[in-house]
C-alpha cells in the first residue's frame, strides 16, 4: 500500500485484519523483518525510535492515563509546555472546559488509569498531549 502525502487515509477493516499492525509498524513496536516499509523514500529501519515517535501521534482507543494530575500528564511528552500553551492545547482537544470544572483544574488527580474520568475524556486528553 501507499500513503500519500497531504492527504487525510483511513484505514478500515474488520477486527483483527492489521489495523493496529500497521500503526505498531511505523511507531517500530516491532521490526520489520520480512518485507520493507519506507517513509519518504528511507527504510523504516533506517530511523531512530525517537525521530518517528517525535513525528508521529499515536492516540490509542484506549490511551494510558497516569495516577497523576492533569498536568502532569499532560506533560509526559513536552516537558517544558508553558502554562498557555496547555491551555491551548486542551481547548483544542475540547477538555479545557471539563478540567476546569474539576476541584483544582490542572492540579486535579486522576486516579489510576483515569479511572475518575469517562473514556472520551481519556481519548481528548491523549490527543492533547501530543499537540
Ligand atoms: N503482538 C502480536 N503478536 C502476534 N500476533 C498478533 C499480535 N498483535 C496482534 N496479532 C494478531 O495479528 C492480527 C491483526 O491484529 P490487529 O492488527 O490488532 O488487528 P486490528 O487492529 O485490525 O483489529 C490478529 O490476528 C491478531 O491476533
Ligand atoms: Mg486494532
Amino acid at each position: 500500500m501507499e500513503i500519500k502525502k497531504n492527504e487525510i487515509t483511513a484505514i478500515v477493516g474488520r477486527s483483527g485484519e492489521g489495523k493496529t499492525t500497521i500503526l505498531s509498524l511505523i511507531n517500530k513496536f516491532y521490526k520489520v523483518e520480512d518485507n520493507k516499509i519506507f517513509i519518504d523514500e528511507v527504510d523504516i529501519n533506517d530511523y531512530d525510535e525517537s525521530t518517528l515517535r517525535n513525528n508521529i501521534a499515536y492516540i490509542q482507543q484506549s490511551p494510558y492515563i497516569f495516577n497523576m494530575t492533569f498536568r502532569e500528564n499532560l506533560l509526559l511528552i513536552k516537558p517544558d509546555a508553558t502554562e498557555n500553551e496547555l491551555i491551548d492545547v486542551c481547548k483544542k482537544s475540547e477538555i479545557y472546559d471539563f478540567i476546569s470544572s474539576t476541584t483544582n483544574g490542572f492540579d486535579t488527580i486522576i486516579g489510576e488509569n483515569g479511572i475518575t474520568i469517562s473514556g472520551g475524556q481519556k481519548q481528548r486528553l491523549a490527543i492533547a498531549r501530543h499537540f
